[in-house]
Protein backbone atom coordinates (compact mmCIF):
# COMPACT_ATOMS: atom_id res chain seq x y z
CA UNK A 1 0.00 0.00 0.00
CA UNK A 2 1.13 3.60 -0.98
CA UNK A 3 0.46 6.26 1.70
CA UNK A 4 0.93 10.19 0.34
CA UNK A 5 1.46 12.96 2.90
CA UNK A 6 0.60 16.73 1.62
CA UNK A 7 1.78 19.29 4.31
CA UNK A 8 0.28 22.80 3.80
CA UNK A 9 2.13 24.36 6.42
CA UNK A 10 5.61 26.50 4.90
CA UNK A 11 7.18 26.10 8.34
CA UNK A 12 9.19 23.43 7.77
CA UNK A 13 10.44 21.39 9.75
CA UNK A 14 9.26 23.70 13.12
CA UNK A 15 5.86 22.35 11.47
CA UNK A 16 3.27 20.86 14.04
CA UNK A 17 1.29 20.53 11.59
CA UNK A 18 3.99 18.06 9.82
CA UNK A 19 4.83 16.77 13.34
CA UNK A 20 1.67 15.39 13.06
CA UNK A 21 1.72 13.84 9.66
CA UNK A 22 4.62 12.30 10.49
CA UNK A 23 3.13 10.01 13.85
CA UNK A 24 0.32 9.12 10.85
CA UNK A 25 2.73 7.90 8.16
CA UNK A 26 4.94 6.24 11.35
CA UNK A 27 1.68 4.18 12.39
CA UNK A 28 1.08 3.41 8.25
CA UNK A 29 5.19 2.30 7.87
CA UNK A 30 4.53 0.32 10.65
CA UNK A 31 1.31 -1.40 10.00
CA UNK A 32 3.30 -2.44 6.29
CA UNK A 33 2.95 0.82 3.92
CA UNK A 34 5.60 2.53 1.91
CA UNK A 35 4.58 6.05 3.10
CA UNK A 36 6.09 9.20 1.49
CA UNK A 37 5.53 12.93 2.64
CA UNK A 38 5.15 16.19 -0.21
CA UNK A 39 5.17 19.92 1.18
CA UNK A 40 3.28 21.12 -0.98
CA UNK A 41 4.30 24.57 0.32
CA UNK A 42 7.48 24.14 -1.69
CA UNK A 43 5.90 23.55 -5.07
CA UNK A 44 4.83 26.20 -7.51
CA UNK A 45 1.31 25.49 -8.29
CA UNK A 46 -0.87 28.00 -9.54
CA UNK A 47 -4.47 29.08 -8.89
CA UNK A 48 -7.06 27.06 -10.72
CA UNK A 49 -8.47 29.47 -13.72
CA UNK A 50 -11.26 27.37 -14.49
CA UNK A 51 -10.79 27.25 -17.89
CA UNK A 52 -12.37 23.50 -17.63
CA UNK A 53 -9.78 21.72 -19.59
CA UNK A 54 -9.32 18.98 -17.04
CA UNK A 55 -12.78 18.32 -17.52
CA UNK A 56 -12.33 17.60 -21.48
CA UNK A 57 -8.54 16.22 -21.43
CA UNK A 58 -8.36 14.68 -18.02
CA UNK A 59 -5.77 16.65 -17.36
CA UNK A 60 -4.41 20.32 -16.36
CA UNK A 61 -2.72 21.76 -18.83
CA UNK A 62 -0.97 24.46 -16.60
CA UNK A 63 2.78 24.16 -16.71
CA UNK A 64 4.06 24.26 -13.19
CA UNK A 65 4.73 21.62 -10.07
CA UNK A 66 0.58 20.49 -10.09
CA UNK A 67 0.55 17.23 -11.75
CA UNK A 68 3.82 15.59 -10.79
CA UNK A 69 2.03 15.95 -7.04
CA UNK A 70 -1.41 15.16 -8.63
CA UNK A 71 0.42 12.25 -10.34
CA UNK A 72 1.82 10.87 -6.65
CA UNK A 73 -1.77 11.92 -5.05
CA UNK A 74 -3.67 10.05 -7.27
CA UNK A 75 -1.43 7.04 -7.02
CA UNK A 76 -1.84 6.53 -3.67
CA UNK A 77 -3.90 4.02 -1.91
CA UNK A 78 -3.77 6.15 1.60
CA UNK A 79 -4.02 10.04 1.47
CA UNK A 80 -2.97 12.12 4.83
CA UNK A 81 -4.13 15.69 4.22
CA UNK A 82 -2.47 18.25 6.69
CA UNK A 83 -2.86 21.41 7.00
CA UNK A 84 -2.00 24.06 9.53
CA UNK A 85 -5.43 26.02 10.89
CA UNK A 86 -5.31 29.35 8.80
CA UNK A 87 -8.62 31.50 9.96
CA UNK A 88 -10.21 29.02 11.11
CA UNK A 89 -9.70 26.92 7.58
CA UNK A 90 -6.83 24.82 5.46
CA UNK A 91 -4.26 26.88 4.50
CA UNK A 92 -4.22 29.18 1.26
CA UNK A 93 -1.46 26.61 -0.22
CA UNK A 94 -3.93 23.79 0.42
CA UNK A 95 -6.86 25.01 -0.78
CA UNK A 96 -5.06 26.14 -4.08
CA UNK A 97 -3.97 22.79 -4.60
CA UNK A 98 -7.53 21.10 -3.81
CA UNK A 99 -9.14 23.57 -6.60
CA UNK A 100 -6.95 22.09 -9.12
CA UNK A 101 -8.56 18.98 -8.68
CA UNK A 102 -12.05 19.60 -9.94
CA UNK A 103 -11.89 16.68 -12.22
CA UNK A 104 -11.18 14.25 -9.71
CA UNK A 105 -14.62 15.39 -7.23
CA UNK A 106 -16.39 15.19 -10.79
CA UNK A 107 -15.02 11.58 -11.33
CA UNK A 108 -14.57 10.56 -7.64
CA UNK A 109 -10.97 9.44 -8.85
CA UNK A 110 -10.44 8.53 -5.05
CA UNK A 111 -12.78 5.76 -5.03
CA UNK A 112 -10.66 2.72 -3.79
CA UNK A 113 -9.00 4.65 -1.51
CA UNK A 114 -8.36 5.48 2.27
CA UNK A 115 -7.73 9.03 4.17
CA UNK A 116 -7.09 11.01 7.36
CA UNK A 117 -6.46 14.58 7.82
CA UNK A 118 -4.40 15.97 10.37
CA UNK A 119 -4.24 19.92 11.96
CA UNK A 120 -3.01 22.20 14.27
CA UNK A 121 -4.24 25.25 16.03
CA UNK A 122 -3.29 28.51 18.29
CA UNK A 123 -7.09 27.89 19.75
CA UNK A 124 -9.13 28.20 17.19
CA UNK A 125 -10.94 26.63 14.04
CA UNK A 126 -9.20 22.58 14.18
CA UNK A 127 -12.48 20.88 13.73
CA UNK A 128 -13.96 22.70 11.18
CA UNK A 129 -10.35 22.40 9.29
CA UNK A 130 -10.52 18.72 9.72
CA UNK A 131 -14.03 18.42 8.74
CA UNK A 132 -12.97 20.57 5.71
CA UNK A 133 -10.38 18.07 4.71
CA UNK A 134 -12.14 14.79 5.57
CA UNK A 135 -15.46 16.11 3.52
CA UNK A 136 -13.28 17.09 0.36
CA UNK A 137 -11.71 13.36 0.47
CA UNK A 138 -15.37 11.70 0.88
CA UNK A 139 -16.48 13.84 -2.07
CA UNK A 140 -13.83 13.05 -4.16
CA UNK A 141 -14.72 9.59 -3.49
CA UNK A 142 -12.06 8.40 -0.53
CA UNK A 143 -13.46 7.08 2.32
CA UNK A 144 -11.80 8.46 5.66
CA UNK A 145 -10.96 6.83 8.81
CA UNK A 146 -10.75 9.92 10.94
CA UNK A 147 -8.34 12.77 11.66
CA UNK A 148 -6.07 13.74 14.75
CA UNK A 149 -5.81 17.54 15.74
CA UNK A 150 -4.80 20.13 18.71
CA UNK A 151 -5.04 23.21 19.82
CA UNK A 152 -1.74 24.91 21.67
CA UNK A 153 0.48 22.17 20.10
CA UNK A 154 3.24 24.01 22.20
CA UNK A 155 2.05 22.22 25.34
CA UNK A 156 3.94 18.99 24.94
CA UNK A 157 1.35 17.23 26.53
CA UNK A 158 -1.41 18.25 23.70
CA UNK A 159 1.09 17.12 20.70
CA UNK A 160 1.81 13.48 22.28
CA UNK A 161 -1.71 13.12 22.52
CA UNK A 162 -2.69 14.60 19.20
CA UNK A 163 0.70 12.65 17.91
CA UNK A 164 -0.96 9.18 19.30
CA UNK A 165 -4.08 9.87 18.10
CA UNK A 166 -2.47 10.16 14.62
CA UNK A 167 -0.27 7.25 14.60
CA UNK A 168 -2.59 4.81 15.66
CA UNK A 169 -5.27 6.29 12.80
CA UNK A 170 -2.48 6.27 10.10
CA UNK A 171 -1.86 2.24 11.23
CA UNK A 172 -5.96 2.05 11.30
CA UNK A 173 -5.87 3.58 7.60
CA UNK A 174 -3.93 0.25 6.48
CA UNK A 175 -6.44 -1.55 7.82
CA UNK A 176 -9.13 -0.28 6.46
CA UNK A 177 -7.33 -0.52 3.11
CA UNK A 178 -6.18 -4.17 3.23
CA UNK A 179 -9.96 -5.63 4.55
CA UNK A 180 -11.47 -3.19 2.21
CA UNK A 181 -13.40 -1.35 5.14
CA UNK A 182 -17.03 -0.03 3.71
CA UNK A 183 -18.33 3.42 5.19
CA UNK A 184 -22.24 3.23 4.37
CA UNK A 185 -22.95 6.87 5.06
CA UNK A 186 -19.89 8.37 3.33
CA UNK A 187 -20.46 5.70 0.20
CA UNK A 188 -24.02 7.06 0.35
CA UNK A 189 -23.20 10.66 0.23
CA UNK A 190 -20.76 9.52 -2.77
CA UNK A 191 -23.67 7.98 -4.73
CA UNK A 192 -26.47 11.05 -3.91
CA UNK A 193 -23.23 13.16 -5.66
CA UNK A 194 -23.13 10.65 -8.87
CA UNK A 195 -27.02 10.71 -9.03
CA UNK A 196 -27.40 14.10 -9.17
CA UNK A 197 -23.84 15.23 -11.24
CA UNK A 198 -24.20 12.62 -13.81
CA UNK A 199 -26.76 14.86 -15.61
CA UNK A 200 -24.66 17.50 -15.27
CA UNK A 201 -21.63 15.37 -17.38
CA UNK A 202 -24.40 14.25 -19.58
CA UNK A 203 -25.10 18.37 -20.24
CA UNK A 204 -21.61 19.25 -21.15
CA UNK A 205 -20.95 15.78 -23.28
CA UNK A 206 -19.87 17.34 -26.08
CA UNK A 207 -17.17 19.68 -23.99
CA UNK A 208 -16.45 17.53 -21.12
CA UNK A 209 -15.73 14.43 -23.04
CA UNK A 210 -12.86 12.73 -20.28
CA UNK A 211 -15.63 12.85 -17.75
CA UNK A 212 -17.85 11.72 -19.98
CA UNK A 213 -16.37 8.53 -20.80
CA UNK A 214 -15.49 8.37 -17.18
CA UNK A 215 -19.10 8.66 -16.43
CA UNK A 216 -19.88 6.12 -19.40
CA UNK A 217 -17.02 3.58 -18.42
CA UNK A 218 -18.47 3.26 -14.66
CA UNK A 219 -21.89 2.84 -15.96
CA UNK A 220 -23.26 6.09 -13.88
CA UNK A 221 -25.58 7.11 -16.19
CA UNK A 222 -29.21 6.59 -15.42
C1 LIG B 1 -2.02 33.14 8.48
C2 LIG B 1 -2.29 32.45 9.78
C3 LIG B 1 -3.61 32.27 10.18
C4 LIG B 1 -3.90 31.63 11.38
N1 LIG B 1 -5.20 31.50 11.74
C5 LIG B 1 -5.50 30.95 12.94
C6 LIG B 1 -6.85 30.83 13.37
O1 LIG B 1 -7.80 31.15 12.67
N2 LIG B 1 -7.10 30.33 14.61
C7 LIG B 1 -6.08 29.94 15.44
O2 LIG B 1 -6.36 29.55 16.55
N3 LIG B 1 -4.79 29.97 15.02
C8 LIG B 1 -4.47 30.47 13.80
N4 LIG B 1 -3.16 30.51 13.37
C9 LIG B 1 -2.12 29.83 14.17
C10 LIG B 1 -1.80 28.45 13.57
O3 LIG B 1 -2.98 27.71 13.29
C11 LIG B 1 -0.95 27.60 14.52
O4 LIG B 1 0.21 28.30 14.87
C12 LIG B 1 -0.61 26.24 13.92
O5 LIG B 1 -0.24 25.36 14.95
C13 LIG B 1 0.52 26.34 12.91
O6 LIG B 1 0.78 25.06 12.41
P1 LIG B 1 2.19 24.66 11.79
O7 LIG B 1 3.20 24.72 12.90
O8 LIG B 1 1.99 23.28 11.28
O9 LIG B 1 2.48 25.64 10.68
C14 LIG B 1 -2.85 31.15 12.20
C15 LIG B 1 -1.51 31.31 11.78
C16 LIG B 1 -1.24 31.96 10.59
C17 LIG B 1 0.19 32.13 10.14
Amino acid sequence: MKVIAILASPRGNRSFTKTLAESAMKGATEAGADAGLIDITKKKINYCKACDTCYKLGRCVQKDDFNEVYERFLAADGIILASPVYFNSVSAQLKTFIDRTADCRHCLLLEGKYGMSVTTTASSGAERTVDYMNEYLVNSGAFVVGSAHTAMPYMPKNMETASEKAYELGKDMVEAYRTKRQYPEQAAVQKAFIDRFCYVVKANKDTWTAEHDHYLKKGWFK
